[in-house]
Protein backbone atom coordinates (compact mmCIF):
# COMPACT_ATOMS: atom_id res chain seq x y z
CA UNK A 1 0.00 0.00 0.00
CA UNK A 2 1.66 3.33 -1.04
CA UNK A 3 1.93 5.68 1.76
CA UNK A 4 1.31 8.87 -0.45
CA UNK A 5 -1.87 8.29 -1.56
CA UNK A 6 -5.39 8.14 0.27
CA UNK A 7 -6.82 5.27 0.11
CA UNK A 8 -10.22 5.87 -1.41
CA UNK A 9 -11.06 5.31 -5.12
CA UNK A 10 -12.35 9.43 -5.59
CA UNK A 11 -9.04 11.91 -5.27
CA UNK A 12 -9.55 14.92 -3.72
CA UNK A 13 -6.94 16.21 -5.79
CA UNK A 14 -7.48 15.69 -9.58
CA UNK A 15 -4.52 17.04 -11.09
CA UNK A 16 -6.23 16.23 -14.68
CA UNK A 17 -9.33 18.50 -13.87
CA UNK A 18 -7.58 22.08 -15.08
CA UNK A 19 -6.30 20.46 -18.32
CA UNK A 20 -9.86 19.71 -19.59
CA UNK A 21 -10.37 22.30 -20.98
CA UNK A 22 -8.34 24.76 -23.47
CA UNK A 23 -9.65 28.01 -22.02
CA UNK A 24 -8.54 26.28 -18.60
CA UNK A 25 -5.15 25.08 -20.09
CA UNK A 26 -3.63 28.46 -21.29
CA UNK A 27 -4.90 29.91 -18.09
CA UNK A 28 -2.65 27.88 -15.95
CA UNK A 29 0.43 27.71 -18.50
CA UNK A 30 3.62 28.36 -16.54
CA UNK A 31 5.46 29.25 -19.55
CA UNK A 32 5.00 31.37 -22.70
CA UNK A 33 6.97 31.41 -25.94
CA UNK A 34 6.59 34.38 -27.92
CA UNK A 35 8.07 35.82 -30.64
CA UNK A 36 10.40 37.96 -28.13
CA UNK A 37 12.33 34.52 -27.14
CA UNK A 38 13.63 34.28 -31.30
CA UNK A 39 16.99 35.07 -32.54
CA UNK A 40 17.47 34.40 -35.99
CA UNK A 41 20.93 33.14 -37.17
CA UNK A 42 21.81 34.08 -41.13
CA UNK A 43 24.31 32.66 -43.53
CA UNK A 44 25.81 35.20 -46.07
CA UNK A 45 27.89 34.65 -49.08
CA UNK A 46 28.95 36.69 -51.62
CA UNK A 47 27.33 37.99 -55.06
CA UNK A 48 23.99 39.29 -55.66
CA UNK A 49 20.56 37.61 -55.62
CA UNK A 50 22.53 34.29 -54.43
CA UNK A 51 20.88 31.68 -52.41
CA UNK A 52 22.42 28.28 -52.02
CA UNK A 53 20.75 25.44 -50.23
CA UNK A 54 22.75 23.59 -47.36
CA UNK A 55 22.18 20.37 -47.64
CA UNK A 56 22.47 18.86 -44.20
CA UNK A 57 19.96 21.93 -42.96
CA UNK A 58 17.08 21.36 -45.65
CA UNK A 59 15.08 24.94 -45.65
CA UNK A 60 18.15 26.58 -44.88
CA UNK A 61 19.73 28.82 -47.04
CA UNK A 62 23.09 30.90 -47.79
CA UNK A 63 22.35 34.44 -48.84
CA UNK A 64 24.32 37.13 -50.48
CA UNK A 65 23.87 40.87 -49.03
CA UNK A 66 21.09 41.88 -51.15
CA UNK A 67 19.02 38.61 -50.00
CA UNK A 68 20.05 38.58 -46.42
CA UNK A 69 18.59 42.29 -46.00
CA UNK A 70 15.29 40.75 -47.33
CA UNK A 71 15.52 38.70 -44.92
CA UNK A 72 16.35 40.67 -41.96
CA UNK A 73 13.51 42.81 -42.88
CA UNK A 74 10.89 39.82 -43.22
CA UNK A 75 12.26 38.53 -39.71
CA UNK A 76 11.36 42.80 -38.43
CA UNK A 77 8.08 42.53 -39.95
CA UNK A 78 7.80 38.88 -38.40
CA UNK A 79 9.11 41.03 -34.65
CA UNK A 80 11.51 39.28 -33.94
CA UNK A 81 14.21 41.16 -32.13
CA UNK A 82 17.70 40.44 -33.50
CA UNK A 83 19.39 38.34 -36.25
CA UNK A 84 22.83 37.00 -35.76
CA UNK A 85 25.47 37.10 -39.16
CA UNK A 86 27.60 34.53 -40.19
CA UNK A 87 29.86 34.82 -43.07
CA UNK A 88 30.52 31.69 -45.57
CA UNK A 89 34.11 32.90 -46.53
CA UNK A 90 35.81 32.06 -50.18
CA UNK A 91 38.31 29.94 -49.55
CA UNK A 92 41.11 31.98 -51.05
CA UNK A 93 40.95 34.71 -47.90
CA UNK A 94 41.17 31.94 -45.06
CA UNK A 95 44.71 31.42 -44.14
CA UNK A 96 46.34 30.75 -40.65
CA UNK A 97 46.78 34.14 -39.27
CA UNK A 98 42.91 35.00 -40.60
CA UNK A 99 43.60 38.51 -41.34
CA UNK A 100 40.34 38.79 -43.28
CA UNK A 101 38.65 38.96 -39.88
CA UNK A 102 40.40 42.35 -39.58
CA UNK A 103 39.43 43.85 -42.75
CA UNK A 104 36.78 46.34 -42.14
CA UNK A 105 35.35 45.55 -45.40
CA UNK A 106 34.88 41.42 -45.08
CA UNK A 107 32.00 40.30 -46.18
CA UNK A 108 30.30 40.16 -42.75
CA UNK A 109 31.15 43.79 -41.97
CA UNK A 110 29.64 44.77 -45.12
CA UNK A 111 26.41 42.56 -44.49
CA UNK A 112 25.94 44.32 -41.01
CA UNK A 113 26.11 47.54 -42.29
CA UNK A 114 23.93 46.80 -45.19
CA UNK A 115 21.41 45.44 -42.72
CA UNK A 116 21.49 48.24 -40.18
CA UNK A 117 21.29 50.39 -42.70
CA UNK A 118 18.13 49.11 -44.35
CA UNK A 119 16.56 47.40 -41.48
CA UNK A 120 17.49 49.76 -38.43
CA UNK A 121 14.90 48.45 -36.05
CA UNK A 122 16.41 44.87 -35.67
CA UNK A 123 19.37 43.88 -33.18
CA UNK A 124 22.26 42.53 -35.24
CA UNK A 125 24.72 40.15 -33.43
CA UNK A 126 28.24 38.76 -34.61
CA UNK A 127 30.22 36.10 -34.00
CA UNK A 128 33.50 36.72 -32.54
CA UNK A 129 35.85 33.49 -33.63
CA UNK A 130 38.66 32.93 -36.12
CA UNK A 131 36.72 30.28 -38.21
CA UNK A 132 35.22 31.76 -40.68
CA UNK A 133 38.63 33.35 -41.79
CA UNK A 134 41.35 30.41 -40.73
CA UNK A 135 42.27 28.14 -43.48
CA UNK A 136 42.05 25.43 -40.48
CA UNK A 137 39.06 26.08 -39.30
CA UNK A 138 39.86 26.61 -35.52
CA UNK A 139 38.27 29.23 -34.01
CA UNK A 140 42.06 30.73 -32.85
CA UNK A 141 45.31 30.94 -34.49
CA UNK A 142 47.27 27.67 -34.22
CA UNK A 143 51.09 27.17 -33.45
CA UNK A 144 52.84 23.48 -33.63
CA UNK A 145 48.93 22.14 -33.79
CA UNK A 146 47.45 24.01 -30.69
CA UNK A 147 45.05 26.91 -30.56
CA UNK A 148 47.39 29.76 -28.58
CA UNK A 149 45.39 31.45 -25.46
CA UNK A 150 46.64 34.83 -25.24
CA UNK A 151 47.50 35.66 -29.33
CA UNK A 152 44.48 34.91 -30.31
CA UNK A 153 42.80 36.97 -27.86
CA UNK A 154 44.15 40.47 -29.19
CA UNK A 155 42.76 39.36 -32.68
CA UNK A 156 39.28 38.87 -30.98
CA UNK A 157 38.96 41.97 -29.54
CA UNK A 158 39.87 44.15 -32.47
CA UNK A 159 37.81 41.65 -34.32
CA UNK A 160 35.02 42.53 -32.33
CA UNK A 161 35.86 46.57 -32.65
CA UNK A 162 35.88 46.32 -36.51
CA UNK A 163 32.02 44.47 -36.45
CA UNK A 164 30.79 46.83 -34.20
CA UNK A 165 32.05 49.74 -36.43
CA UNK A 166 30.16 48.36 -39.00
CA UNK A 167 26.82 48.20 -37.11
CA UNK A 168 27.10 45.02 -34.92
CA UNK A 169 25.20 46.29 -31.71
CA UNK A 170 25.97 42.35 -29.98
CA UNK A 171 29.56 40.92 -30.06
CA UNK A 172 28.55 37.20 -29.48
CA UNK A 173 32.35 35.74 -28.61
CA UNK A 174 32.15 32.09 -29.18
CA UNK A 175 35.64 30.77 -28.91
CA UNK A 176 36.26 29.94 -25.67
CA UNK A 177 39.61 31.25 -25.30
CA UNK A 178 40.04 32.08 -21.58
CA UNK A 179 40.02 36.44 -21.19
CA UNK A 180 38.66 37.35 -24.11
CA UNK A 181 35.14 38.90 -22.89
CA UNK A 182 37.58 41.35 -20.60
CA UNK A 183 39.95 41.99 -23.58
CA UNK A 184 36.98 42.56 -26.08
CA UNK A 185 34.89 44.89 -23.19
CA UNK A 186 38.42 47.31 -22.97
CA UNK A 187 38.98 47.16 -26.77
CA UNK A 188 35.06 48.29 -27.18
CA UNK A 189 35.64 51.09 -24.31
CA UNK A 190 38.89 52.44 -25.43
CA UNK A 191 37.32 52.95 -29.17
CA UNK A 192 34.34 54.19 -27.70
CA UNK A 193 31.75 51.71 -28.54
CA UNK A 194 30.43 51.71 -25.00
CA UNK A 195 26.76 50.58 -25.76
CA UNK A 196 27.95 47.60 -27.64
CA UNK A 197 26.69 44.29 -25.71
CA UNK A 198 28.89 41.37 -25.23
CA UNK A 199 26.78 38.08 -25.57
CA UNK A 200 29.48 35.49 -24.32
CA UNK A 201 29.47 32.12 -25.69
CA UNK A 202 30.32 30.89 -22.18
CA UNK A 203 29.35 27.32 -21.73
CA UNK A 204 30.05 26.34 -25.67
CA UNK A 205 30.61 22.47 -25.94
CA UNK A 206 32.86 20.23 -28.16
CA UNK A 207 29.68 19.22 -29.61
CA UNK A 208 29.13 16.91 -32.58
CA UNK A 209 25.95 19.02 -33.26
CA UNK A 210 27.50 21.36 -35.45
CA UNK A 211 28.20 19.76 -37.79
CA UNK A 212 25.78 21.12 -40.56
CA UNK A 213 26.64 24.37 -39.54
CA UNK A 214 30.24 23.67 -40.24
CA UNK A 215 29.19 22.80 -43.57
CA UNK A 216 26.90 25.98 -44.23
CA UNK A 217 30.12 27.96 -43.47
CA UNK A 218 32.53 25.78 -45.08
CA UNK A 219 34.69 25.17 -42.43
CA UNK A 220 34.11 21.38 -42.07
CA UNK A 221 36.38 19.97 -44.87
CA UNK A 222 39.33 22.94 -43.84
CA UNK A 223 38.89 21.69 -39.73
CA UNK A 224 42.12 19.76 -38.52
CA UNK A 225 41.68 17.49 -35.70
CA UNK A 226 38.47 18.62 -33.22
CA UNK A 227 37.87 21.56 -30.82
CA UNK A 228 38.17 19.84 -27.68
CA UNK A 229 41.37 21.79 -26.12
CA UNK A 230 38.93 24.93 -26.17
CA UNK A 231 35.58 23.79 -25.93
CA UNK A 232 33.97 22.32 -22.79
CA UNK A 233 34.05 18.54 -22.23
CA UNK A 234 30.05 17.41 -22.55
CA UNK A 235 30.60 15.45 -18.98
CA UNK A 236 30.82 18.85 -16.99
CA UNK A 237 28.18 21.16 -15.20
CA UNK A 238 30.01 22.71 -12.49
CA UNK A 239 32.54 23.60 -14.84
CA UNK A 240 30.45 25.73 -16.89
CA UNK A 241 29.35 28.07 -13.87
CA UNK A 242 32.99 28.92 -13.85
CA UNK A 243 33.19 29.86 -17.15
CA UNK A 244 29.74 31.92 -16.94
CA UNK A 245 30.75 33.64 -13.70
CA UNK A 246 34.14 34.33 -15.23
CA UNK A 247 32.39 35.95 -18.14
CA UNK A 248 30.28 38.40 -15.84
CA UNK A 249 33.20 39.20 -13.92
CA UNK A 250 34.98 40.04 -17.68
CA UNK A 251 31.62 42.08 -18.63
CA UNK A 252 29.57 40.08 -20.31
CA UNK A 253 25.95 41.65 -20.71
CA UNK A 254 24.45 38.06 -21.43
CA UNK A 255 26.00 34.86 -22.07
CA UNK A 256 24.90 31.84 -23.54
CA UNK A 257 24.87 28.17 -23.36
CA UNK A 258 25.40 25.85 -26.65
CA UNK A 259 23.87 23.57 -27.53
CA UNK A 260 20.61 23.90 -26.47
CA UNK A 261 18.50 20.59 -26.20
CA UNK A 262 20.83 18.08 -24.91
CA UNK A 263 22.32 21.15 -22.40
CA UNK A 264 18.95 22.54 -21.17
CA UNK A 265 20.69 21.27 -17.48
CA UNK A 266 23.08 23.63 -18.31
CA UNK A 267 20.32 26.77 -18.72
CA UNK A 268 18.76 25.79 -15.80
CA UNK A 269 21.66 26.20 -13.30
CA UNK A 270 22.70 28.98 -15.02
CA UNK A 271 19.65 31.20 -15.07
CA UNK A 272 18.98 29.47 -11.45
CA UNK A 273 22.95 30.84 -10.29
CA UNK A 274 23.35 34.11 -11.81
CA UNK A 275 19.83 35.35 -12.67
CA UNK A 276 21.13 37.38 -15.76
CA UNK A 277 20.05 37.27 -19.60
CA UNK A 278 20.46 33.66 -20.32
CA UNK A 279 20.53 32.37 -24.25
CA UNK A 280 20.72 29.30 -25.49
CA UNK A 281 21.67 28.02 -29.10
CA UNK A 282 18.99 25.61 -30.81
CA UNK A 283 22.21 24.44 -33.12
CA UNK A 284 22.38 23.21 -36.67
CA UNK A 285 22.68 19.57 -35.80
CA UNK A 286 19.19 19.45 -33.66
CA UNK A 287 17.49 21.30 -36.46
CA UNK A 288 18.91 18.86 -38.82
CA UNK A 289 17.62 16.09 -36.52
CA UNK A 290 14.06 17.60 -36.25
CA UNK A 291 13.76 18.11 -39.99
CA UNK A 292 14.67 14.87 -41.00
CA UNK A 293 12.09 13.30 -39.00
CA UNK A 294 9.22 15.30 -40.45
CA UNK A 295 10.63 15.20 -43.88
CA UNK A 296 9.73 11.81 -43.24
CA UNK A 297 6.85 12.57 -41.99
CA UNK A 298 7.95 10.87 -38.84
CA UNK A 299 7.47 14.25 -36.66
CA UNK A 300 4.89 16.98 -37.33
CA UNK A 301 7.10 19.62 -37.89
CA UNK A 302 5.10 22.63 -36.45
CA UNK A 303 4.63 20.74 -33.10
CA UNK A 304 7.81 19.43 -32.58
CA UNK A 305 9.42 22.71 -33.42
CA UNK A 306 7.25 24.66 -30.81
CA UNK A 307 7.82 21.97 -28.19
CA UNK A 308 11.43 21.96 -28.59
CA UNK A 309 10.96 25.79 -28.32
CA UNK A 310 8.98 25.59 -25.17
CA UNK A 311 11.47 23.58 -23.19
CA UNK A 312 13.95 26.53 -23.47
CA UNK A 313 11.28 28.37 -21.78
CA UNK A 314 11.10 26.36 -19.01
CA UNK A 315 14.40 25.38 -18.81
CA UNK A 316 14.84 29.33 -17.49
CA UNK A 317 15.92 30.72 -21.10
CA UNK A 318 15.73 34.38 -22.08
CA UNK A 319 15.75 33.84 -25.84
CA UNK A 320 16.74 31.09 -28.44
CA UNK A 321 18.65 30.99 -31.06
CA UNK A 322 17.48 28.89 -33.31
CA UNK A 323 16.88 28.15 -37.82
CA UNK A 324 13.31 28.04 -36.67
CA UNK A 325 13.20 31.22 -35.82
CA UNK A 326 10.56 32.73 -38.76
CA UNK A 327 8.51 29.49 -39.02
CA UNK A 328 8.15 29.71 -35.60
CA UNK A 329 7.14 33.24 -35.61
CA UNK A 330 4.92 33.15 -38.15
CA UNK A 331 2.92 30.51 -35.92
CA UNK A 332 3.20 32.56 -32.78
CA UNK A 333 2.23 36.40 -34.34
CA UNK A 334 3.36 39.09 -33.09
C1 LIG B 1 32.07 28.94 -34.59
C2 LIG B 1 30.65 28.60 -34.34
C3 LIG B 1 30.09 27.33 -34.44
C4 LIG B 1 28.73 27.48 -34.25
C5 LIG B 1 28.47 28.83 -34.01
N1 LIG B 1 29.68 29.51 -34.04
C6 LIG B 1 30.72 26.03 -34.79
C7 LIG B 1 31.88 25.56 -34.06
O1 LIG B 1 32.19 25.97 -32.94
O2 LIG B 1 32.58 24.71 -34.63
C8 LIG B 1 27.74 26.36 -34.36
C9 LIG B 1 26.33 26.74 -34.59
C10 LIG B 1 25.47 25.63 -35.10
O3 LIG B 1 25.86 24.46 -35.14
O4 LIG B 1 24.32 25.94 -35.47
N2 LIG B 1 32.79 29.53 -33.60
Amino acid sequence: MSLFLPQTTCPDTRLRRPRRHDWSRRLVAENVLTVNDLIWPLFVVEGNGVRQDIASMPGVQRLSIDLLVDAARQAADLGIPAIAVFPSVEATLKTPDAREALNRNNLVCRAVSAVKKAVPQIGIICDVALDPFNSDGHDGIVRDGYVVNDETVEILARMAVVQAEAGCDIVAPSDMMDGRVKAIRDALEAANLVDVQILSYAAKYASSFYGPFRDAVGSKGALKGDKKNYQMDPANSDEALREVALDIAEGADMVMVKPGMPYLDIVRRVKESFRLPTLAYQVSGEYAMMKAAALNGWLDWDRVMLESLMGFKRAGADAVLTYCAPEAAKILGK
